[in-house]
């Protein structure tokens, strides 16, 4: 048997599924669904999109929520989506990018879950945010500076999160290749794709 054949073999014996969820953090434009996505992809497990599912139980855009019934009601929904969320299989959680900031879900994340900050700087979160219209957040006064404060306010919180990794270095493939790698030093094993 080569040494190659070897470790893999090795490595496989090692192997084990994800049991407990992976909450994406950070900010909008961080690369959360797209991350999380292929993580799930490769892990062989549910992805979720916080933001979606708030969505699905309100019946309407989140941009929407935020019109009708303000902010404070749109975090309320968030927190319980997300206490829902994480009391279900293990799978990939994408958060948005509030979601950490509240203490009560923070909590609930760091007993049931490991946490992965995208962190990314105020440039690629423009360039990747610019354009769009769908984050309340960025659609009224200055996007760039609003960007600014939350990147002030929320990074010193986000900086909880179990595991940091920077994005908007490399292509979609390599930094989910270095978030898996991460999370598999993490684990202190690699992770199997479980069965489909
Ligand atoms: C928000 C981020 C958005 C969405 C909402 C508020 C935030 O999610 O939850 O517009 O407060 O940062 P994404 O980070 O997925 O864009």
């Amino acid at each position: 048997m080569s040494a190659a054949a070897h470790t893999n073999n090795e490595r496989a014996a090692d192997a084990r599924a994800l049991d407990r969820s992976v909450v994406l953090v950070g900010l909008m434009g961080a690369g959360k669904s797209c991350i999380g996505r292929r993580l799930a992809q490769r892990l062989g497990v549910n992805f979720v999109d916080a933001d979606a599912e708030i969505e699905d139980a309100a019946g309407c855009s989140i941009a929407e929520i935020f019109e009708k019934y303000g902010e404070e009601y749109f975090r309320d929904g968030e927190r319980r989506v997300m206490a829902r969320l994480l009391s279900e299989a293990p799978g990939i959680l994408a958060a948005g990018g509030g979601a950490f900031m509240n203490s009560e879900t923070r909590e609930m994340i760091r007993n049931k879950a490991v946490s992965i900050w995208l962190r990314a700087d105020l440039e690629t979160l423009h360039a990747r945010t610019k354009g769009r219209t769908h984050r309340p957040l960025l659609n009224t006064g200055d996007a760039r500076a609003t960007l600014q404060t939350l990147i002030d306010e929320r990074y010193p919180v986000y900086a909880e999160a179990d595991l940091t990794i920077d994005t908007g270095i490399d292509g979609p493939t390599m930094t989910c290749r270095r978030v898996l790698e991460a999370l598999e030093q993490h684990m202190g094993a690699p992770l199997t794709a479980s069965d489909p």
